[in-house]
C-alpha cells in the first residue's frame, strides 16, 4: 500500500544561509506562497531570534498560509523558544522546531557544555515549547558524528518531553547511506517510543550523498524529509527537494512512499526561487538545471526521436518544464499573455495580467520576439505589487568612452523632490555607482555582478543580479531591461531600497525593544 511522507522545507532558512541567498520578508512570503502550491507539508520560514526581518519573515508566512505547517527555528534557550512562539501566533499550523549540537567536537569546542547539560537543556527547551504549540521538532545537529548511545539518550530526553518530530541532521554531509540507515535503525529499535513520533532527516550535500543518504534514511524507517528547492542551503547545500520527489516518483518499482508535491510546480518553483535569490542551479542540475532534458549527442537525439524513453527516464512536462517556447509580439493581446503565463504555470490576477500587460507592450516596442524567458523576467522585475521602493530611477543618460564615460542619474524618494547627479568613471557603470553615491550621500561598493541575457540576440533583457556594500553591510538588488546600464542603476537602487528598509526595521525594532525582545 502506498505511503505518504512528509516533505518539510527549509529553502526559506536553512536555504536562506547560502551565501548570497538572503530574501527580504516579501520575498519569503512571495517563495512561501509558491511553496504552498507545491504541496509541501511544512514550511520553514526562518528563525526568528536571528534579526527582526526573520522575525517578520516568520510572522508574515504564519499569517498568510493555512494548509501546510509553519516552522520557526530556536536554539534551547528561553529567548530564542519564546520569539518562535511569538512570530508563530497567528499560524494556523505552527511548530517551533528547536535544535542543540549533540556531537563532541560541537559540545567540547563550541558549546562548552558536559553531555548532561547538552540532554537537559534539549528537554527543557522542549518542554518549553510545548506551553505555546503542540507540534514541537527537536533536532541533533551534528548527529551523525554522535555516538549512537549518546545520540539514544538526548533523543530520549527530548521525546519523554513531549517533542512530535525527531530530526536528525547530517550537519556537515559527512555520512555514508550506510551509515545513515544503521543510525536510523539503531535509534527506532532502541527507542520503542519512536514509533509515536514523526522520524526525520536532515542532510547537507558537502560530498554529494545528500540525496542518497535521505533515501536511505527512508529506506530504514524515517518519514520527514527536510530539504530545500534547488538544494540550496549551507555550503554545498541541503537535499534537493526535486530529487527526492522525483526519484521516488520515477522508481516507484522500488518504494511505496509517495509524496503530497505537485510536480508540475517544481520547474516553476524552482525558477521563482532563483530569480528572487539570483542563485539559478549549475547547468546540469538534476531535474531543474538548464541542460536537465536537453539531447546533445546526435545518436541521443536519433533516439529521442524514435521513442523518448530510450534517453529520457521522466517526462519535463511532469516537472513543469513548458513544453514550447511560443513566441509572443506585438500584436499579441491580453489572451494570448494570459494564456502562456497559464502554460508557464503561473495564474495571474487580473491586476497583476494588467501590469504584465503594460510591461510587454513596452518590451514588445523594443524587441521584435517576446519569449518565455522574457515574460519570467517581466512578471519578476515588474508585474507583481512589490513592497514600496524607496529609490526609483526618474532619468539616465549615460555616455561610454572608456575612463571618460559620463552617467546623469536622477532618482526621486518617497520623502523629497527628483534630484540628479552628474559623474565620470572608468566606464558607464563605473561613472553611474560615482552619480549614485553622491545622490544617496554613502559610498556604494560593488561586491559582486551578474548579468545574464534572458534570450538569444541582441535585444536581449538583460538580467542583473548585484551585491553592494553600504558601510559594513551588503544588500542585493536585482533588476531587468534591454539596457544593461539601465538595469545595473536599476538593481542598484533596488539594494539601496533594501538597505533603507532594514535600517528603518531597526530603528523600530529598537523603538519597541521592550515588547519585540521580551527584556
Ligand atoms: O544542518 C543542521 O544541523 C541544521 C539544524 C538546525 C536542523 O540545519
Ligand atoms: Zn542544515
Amino acid at each position: 500500500m502506498m505511503e505518504r511522507i512528509e516533505i518539510f522545507d527549509t529553502t526559506l532558512r536553512d536555504g536562506e544561509q547560502s551565501p548570497g541567498a538572503t530574501m527580504t520578508p516579501s520575498e519569503k512570503l512571495r517563495v512561501a506562497r509558491a511553496l504552498d502550491d507545491l504541496g509541501v507539508d511544512v514550511v520553514e520560514a526562518g528563525f526568528p531570534i536571528s534579526s527582526p526581518d526573520d522575525f517578520l519573515a516568520v510572522r508574515k508566512v504564519a499569517r498568510e498560509l493555512r494548509r501546510p505547517t509553519v516552522a520557526a527555528l530556536a536554539r534551547t534557550t528561553s529567548g530564542d523558544v519564546l520569539r518562535a512562539a511569538e512570530a508563530l501566533e497567528e499560524a494556523a499550523r505552527p511548530r517551533i522546531h528547536t535544535f542543540i549540537a549533540t556531537s563532541p567536537i560541537h559540545l567540547a569546542q563550541k558549546l562548552k557544555i558536559s553531555e548532561n547539560e547538552c540532554v537537559d537543556r534539549a528537554a527543557n527547551a522542549v518542554t518549553e515549547a510545548r506551553r505555546y504549540v503542540d507540534d514541537v521538532e527537536f533536532s541533533a545537529e551534528d548527529a551523525t558524528r554522535t555516538p549512537l548511545e549518546f545520540l539514544m539518550k538526548v533523543v530520549s530526553a527530548a521525546v519523554e518531553a513531549g517533542a512530535t518530530v525527531i530530526n536528525l541532521p547530517d550537519t556537515v554531509g559527512y555520512a555514508y547511506p550506510d551509515e545513515i540507515r544503521r543510525m536510523v535503525t539503531t535509534l527506532r529499535k532502541a527507542i520503542p517510543e519512536l514509533r509515536d513520533v514523526t522520524l526525520s532527516i536532515h542532510c547537507h550535500d558537502d560530498l554529494g550523498l545528500a540525496t542518497a543518504n535521505t533515501l536511505a534514511a527512508l529506506e530504514a524507517g524515517v518519514r520527514q524529509v527536510e530539504c530545500t528547492v534547488n538544494g540550496i542551503g549551507e555550503r554545498a547545500g541541503n537535499t534537493a527537494l526535486e530529487e527526492v520527489v522525483m526519484a521516488l516518483l520515477v522508481r516507484q518499482d522500488l518504494s511505496n512512499l509517495r509524496t503530497r508535491v505537485q510536480t508540475n510546480r517544481i520547474y516553476p518553483t524552482s525558477q521563482l526561487l532563483s530569480r528572487v535569490t539570483g542563485i539559478y542551479p549549475q547547468p546540469n542540475k538534476a531535474i531543474v538545471g538548464k541542460n536537465a532534458f536537453a539531447h546533445e549527442a546526435g545518436i541521443h537525439q536519433d533516439g529521442m526521436l524514435k521513442e523518448r524513453t530510450t534517453y529520457e527516464i521522466m517526462d519535463p512536462q511532469v516537472v513543469g518544464v513548458p513544453r514550447s517556447r511560443l513566441v509572443l509580439g506585438k500584436h499579441s493581446g491580453h489572451h494570448a499573455l494570459e494564456a502562456r503565463y497559464k502554460d508557464l504555470g503561473h495564474e495571474l490576477t487580473k491586476e497583476d495580467l494588467e501590469r504584465a500587460y503594460r510591461l510587454f507592450k513596452l518590451l514588445a516596442d523594443q524587441k521584435k520576439a517576446i519569449l518565455d524567458e522574457d515574460l519570467l523576467a517581466i512578471l519578476h522585475h515588474g508585474a507583481f505589487k512589490e513592497v514600496p521602493r524607496h529609490f526609483r530611477l526618474e532619468g539616465l543618460e549615460v555616455t561610454c568612452g572608456g575612463k571618460w564615460s559620463t552617467a546623469r542619474v536622477a532618482i526621486r524618494t518617497d520623502d523629497g523632490p527628483p534630484r540628479s547627479a552628474t559623474a565620470r568613471g572608468d566606464g558607464p557603470i563605473a561613472a553611474a555607482f560615482t552619480a549614485l553615491t553622491e545622490l544617496v550621500g554613502k559610498d556604494i561598493e560593488m561586491e559582486d555582478m551578474t548579468i545574464r541575457t534572458m534570450t538569444p540576440g541582441s535585444d536581449s533583457v538583460g538580467e542583473v543580479f548585484l551585491q553592494v556594500r553600504v558601510g559594513d553591510r551588503s544588500f542585493s538588488g536585482t533588476a531587468a531591461s534591454t539596457d544593461v546600464v539601465d538595469a545595473v542603476v536599476r538593481a542598484c537602487l533596488h539594494a539601496l531600497s533594501k538597505g533603507q528598509r532594514a535600517v528603518e526595521m531597526e530603528a523600530q525594532a529598537l523603538d519597541t525593544a521592550g515588547e519585540l525582545w521580551g527584556v
